[in-house]
Parts: C-alpha cells; sequence; structure tokens
C-alpha cells in the first residue's frame, strides 16, 4: 500500500478508532456536500452524477445509473434481468428486492430428462433459461417510496445513449466475443450486438423504444402492451421454446425485506438477505473471522496461512449455503440460526490452523453462484449499494425482437436436480428447488457498512458464489489490515467454495508475491485454479474529513466519481 494512500483512509491521531480499525469519520460530517458514485462504466457513472448535480438523491441517481448500464453494459446491465438494492435513506436501512421470478408453468424437474439427468445448457441459454424480469418493477418501485426527481426525467439519458449511440469499448467487444462462442454462435445475441464493432458508434433504436415506453408508461411500459407482447411473441421463436407468459409478466411483484443487518467490530453492517445467500454467508464470515482473531493475530495478508484460514472459513459457509438457503417465501430459512454466535463460534472451534478439514467433514452445521455493481451516496448522508444482472455476460443469449434487450438466464441459479453444481459451481437442494413463482437462490451482495449510523462503506461486486468472497476480502483488507480503499480493491483475490474438493480459485500471484505462497498451499493439499479476476468491486469510501472517496477496480473498466452538490 502506499503510504499516500494509507494516509488517504487512516485517522488523524486526534479521530476516535474504532478498535482494530485504521479509519474514522469525524463527528458532523454526515451533513457533508459531496455525493460521489462507484459505476462500471464511465458512462453510467456521468449520468448518475449529472443526477447528483440537479439536487437528486442517491436513489434518484442510482434508477438513473441501472437504467444507463441496461444500453451502455450490454453484457449484464439490463432491463430484462433482476438484482437487489440495499438503501440506507435518511438513516433508515432497507432492502429492495426485485430478482427474477420462475414463470408460472417452471416446474422442479424441467431440466431434466426422463432419466433425471440434467439437460445441458437448456437453464443457461435461450429462452427457457429466463425467469420473469424484475429490473424495471424495482426501479419503479424504489422511485415510488424514494425518489425526488421525475420518473421520465431519470429514463432520459439512458433513452439519449440508446438512440444517439456511443463508441464500444475494446472490453465489451471482447466479452461480446466471449459470449458469441459460450451461447453457440451467430444465431444468438441478435444481429445488433453481433454487429457491434470496436469504432463504430453502437446504435440501439429498438430499446430506445423500449426504455421510451417505460419513460412514458412506467412499468406498464414493460409488464404491458407492446413490450409484454413482443416478449412473450419471443418465447415462441427458437427451442426450447420460453414460457414466461402475459400472466406472469403481469403479475410480477418487487419485494420490500428487512435487510441482513449486524455489528462488526463497532461498524454497522447492511446487506443482503434472503432470496440471496450473500448477507448470511458475510455475515458468517466476518463473525467467524473475528471469532477466530486468535488463529489470525500475526498471520501476513495472503499469506498461505492467510488463505488457508480463510478457505477454512469458506467452506463452512458453502455448506450451510447449499442446504439452508432459498427463496423465504417459499422455504423457512433459519436466518437467525445461521448468525448465531455460540453456533458460529462451535463451527469456527475445528479449524486446524496447518491442514484444510476434509471436505466430507464439512457439513452443514445447523443439527440435523453476470453482473454488475455500482454504489451511490449523496450530499445528505443517503447511500445506494445495488447489485442486478442477467446472470452470465449477455445473459440467456436471448434479444427479445422488437424491443432490443436481453433476457437473463437467471433460472441456472436454481438447483436443477439435488447436488447438481450450477454454472458457478454451487450446489443446492430442496431449499433452491424450482417452484412456479419462486426466486432463485442468489450469491449478490450489496452492502453498507456504517459508523455512527453514516455510511462509510458502500460495496458489492458481481462474480457469482465469487461475490461473497470478494466482499468479505475488500471488507477485511480495509478493516483489518488498514488498507487505503484503493489497495483494498486491487489486492489479489482468492475464492474457496467448499466444491470443488480443496480448491482454492485465485488471481494470478503479482509480481510482488511471495513465491511461497503457492507451493506452500499445494504442500498443504490445495489444488489452486487460477483465474483472470475475482470480482469487479464498486466502493465507495470516506476519508478521514468524511468526504467520499472512489476507488475503481482496476480489473475491469469501472469508473468513480465524486462531486460537490447541494445537501437535500
Ligand atoms: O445472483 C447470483 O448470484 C448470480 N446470478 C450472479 C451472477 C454474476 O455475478 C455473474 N457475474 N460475473
Amino acid at each position: 500500500m502506499s503510504e499516500m494512500g494509507r494516509r488517504q483512509f487512516l485517522a488523524g491521531s486526534g479521530a476516535a478508532l474504532v478498535p482494530g480499525i485504521g479509519l474514522a469519520v469525524p463527528a458532523g460530517a454526515q451533513g457533508s456536500r459531496t455525493g460521489a458514485v462507484a459505476t462500471p462504466d464511465t458512462l453510467s457513472a456521468e449520468v448518475g452524477m449529472a443526477v447528483l448535480r440537479r439536487g437528486g438523491n442517491a436513489v434518484d441517481a442510482a434508477i438513473a445509473i441501472a437504467l444507463a448500464l441496461a444500453v451502455t453494459y450490454p453484457e449484464a446491465g439490463n432491463i430484462g434481468g433482476g438484482g437487489f438494492m440495499t438503501g440506507l435513506v435518511r438513516g433508515r436501512p432497507w432492502f429492495l428486492d426485485y430478482r427474477e421470478s420462475a414463470p408460472r408453468a417452471a416446474t422442479e424437474t424441467m431440466y431434466q430428462a426422463a432419466d433425471g439427468s440434467v439437460m445441458d445448457g437448456w437453464s443457461l441459454v435461450g429462452n427457457l433459461a429466463a425467469g420473469v424480469p424484475g429490473t424495471v418493477r424495482g426501479l419503479w418501485d424504489a422511485h415510488r417510496r424514494f425518489g425526488t426527481r421525475p420518473w421520465g426525467e431519470l429514463v432520459e439519458p439512458a433513452i439519449a445513449l440508446a438512440r444517439d449511440g456511443f463508441d464500444p469499448p475494446a472490453q465489451m467487444v471482447r466479452i461480446r466475443d466471449d459470449a458469441q462462442r459460450d451461447l453457440g454462435g451467430a444465431n444468438r445475441l441478435g444481429g445488433r450486438f453481433n454487429a457491434m464493432a470496436a469504432g463504430q458508434v453502437f446504435r440501439q433504436p429498438e430499446l430506445a423504444d423500449t426504455l421510451t415506453r417505460i419513460a412514458r408508461q412506467g412499468p406498464d411500459g414493460f409488464y404491458a402492451g407492446e413490450t409484454a407482447d413482443l416478449i412473450v411473441a419471443q418465447m415462441a421463436r427458437g427451442m426450447p421454446r420460453g414460457i414466461i407468459t402475459a400472466a406472469d409478466l403481469a403479475a410480477y411483484r418487487a419485494r420490500w425485506r428487512r435487510p441482513i443487518e449486524g455489528r462488526w467490530r463497532g461498524l454497522g453492517v447492511i446487506t443482503a438477505p434472503p432470496p440471496s445467500s450473500g448477507g448470511i454467508a458475510l455475515m458468517q464470515l466476518l463473525t467467524m473471522k473475528a471469532l477466530r482473531d486468535d488463529l489470525f493475530a500475526g498471520v501476513p495478508h495472503n499469506s498461505s496461512r492467510y488463505i488457508h484460514l480463510m478457505a477454512e472459513l469458506c467452506k463452512r459457509v458453502f455448506a450451510d449455503r447449499a442446504q439452508y438457503l432459498g427463496d423465504p417465501d417459499y422455504w423457512q430459512v433459519p436466518v437467525a440460526r445461521l448468525l448465531d454466535r455460540a453456533y458460529l463460534a462451535r463451527r469456527a472451534g475445528g479449524i486446524d490452523p496447518l491442514r484444510p478439514s476434509p471436505t466430507p467433514s464439512i457439513r452443514p452445521g445447523l443439527e440435523r453462484p453476470q453482473t454488475t455493481h455500482f454504489s451511490v451516496v449523496d450530499g445528505a448522508g443517503n447511500a445506494v449499494s445495488n447489485t442486478y444482472t442477467i446472470n452470465g455476460w449477455y445473459g440467456s443469449g436471448v434479444v427479445v425482437e422488437g424491443a432490443g434487450f436481453l433476457l437473463n438466464n437467471e433460472m441456472d441459479d436454481f438447483s436443477s436436480a439435488p447436488g447438481v453444481p450450477n454454472q458457478f459451481g454451487v450446489v443446492g437442494g430442496a431449499a433452491n428447488a424450482i417452484a412456479p413463482g419462486k426466486r432463485p437462490l442468489s450469491s449478490m451482495t450489496p452492502t453498507i457498512l456504517t459508523r455512527d449510523g453514516a455510511p462509510w462503506l458502500v460495496l458489492g461486486s458481481p462474480g457469482g458464489s465469487r461475490i461473497i468472497t470478494t466482499v468479505f476480502q475488500v471488507i477485511a483488507n480495509v478493516v483489518d489490515h488498514q488498507m487505503d480503499l484503493a489497495s483494498a480493491v486491487a489486492a489479489q483475490r482468492f475464492h474457496h467454495q467448499l466444491l470443488p474438493e480443496d480448491t482454492i480459485f485465485t488471481e494470478p500471484f503479482g509480481s510482488g508475491a511471495d513465491p511461497r505462497v503457492e507451493a506452500e498451499l499445494t504442500a498443504m493439499g490445495y489444488r489452486l485454479q487460477m483465474q483472470d479476476y475475482v470480482g469487479d468491486v464498486a466502493a465507495i469510501g470516506r476519508d478521514v474529513s468524511g468526504s467520499p472517496i472512489v476507488a475503481p477496480d482496476p480489473r475491469a473498466r469501472g469508473a468513480g466519481r465524486i462531486a460537490t452538490v447541494d445537501a437535500r
């Protein structure tokens, strides 16, 4: 970490410090007149900043960013998917679940052949992979409750970007090429996305029309009328046929839920409840890490011992995830018992500091996994942490003809059959079985850490099951390792999820890395599986004066902006 960076995130000598945290917000910082956005691309960051500058609050900016990303970040930004929004407005935490739901005709065995084997790709590619989209309803509901600017004004920048076009960044074109391959060639993604090329202005006129309907009619511009007709007509094209009906669209509702709230090392944690597994998993990881401070004492960041200990925590958490977590409207999730300190102390008690616990010994502990994230804070101390997704890059590859947007492949987040891993390699059973109207279990973890009630660190990430471990590592880096935000976000990340057995997914060890780490982990019995990058964090922190600081993740094309705006 650079000295400059360390200073940026460290409290001055006179500031009150929470024990073990090298970062403090002085009293009175809450009235700061600055807002900030951390988004996955520059165009959406500019859109968010314009809303804040015009006096919009964090929720207004979040809505405009989400709609802009549906245009400028088609691989994950969406109106054809769903997501979660964690917020803090006027000091009160809230959570909005606008996750996709299974169509009414969905069945527990819809992806299985007669012999019970899972049909390769059906939950991932094409019409049948899509859940009923939740994004437009979610953004509308957030606006109804918290918005201060007119809805049409928040949709307008997205319409202009779709109509007038923009230069597609190289990374976006590269991901399109990868997705074309994965989705089975040129018959997917529709003519427009297939034709997108670097150096050529990318215009999306059908999407501009769809967004115009949404601007004028609100959710009826998506869930009824022309857009709904186009979605239903799309279901009949190609094989296998899709099953989303007009009734499914008309019935879709977003849900206000109580966020998972906890305290950790003197900070407030506000994060995602079921149907996300993320918040419970994050609280379990943070709590167990603190309960085992004895094991972590003196262990250097990202050393083999450190990675092993973190993997041991992850193992236990992912075993619980597979067994107990699912849509709470369909499955009783034992939230309190999973977060109980005594339970977590027992669970973390068996960790051997030197050797991995044998995978079969880690059972669920109670008796008996493309996505994008952005964070916003406004000058009044309100914050929004939003992760939304169409699941895989470019979702199911299905572009709704005439409407110009991509449908998700979120159905793959259900367990297609007990114990069969999804695309992120995570498994599940009855808790996450498919049922009509049910939401698939998610790992999305939009999180807000507060200090003295004010937003202190607003963050989240894409990455399927890696989201949980990514958010956990960034928080641990900032709080336990006193890294400045940029270093905490940039640091090498790794991931373990119980299965595949003893496998640690890791980013390449950088040039400064200790060469012994890989050898030591291998000697302990771990298999290291390299992966280009783990997560893409969009985080906003606070410097010692209480002003926001942003740290775009160097892994992708994230952007951060800070502006002085009038407090509202
Ligand atoms: O909800 C989930 O957990 C997944 N559908 C998220 C997908 C994702 O993060 C893909 N991003 N790289």
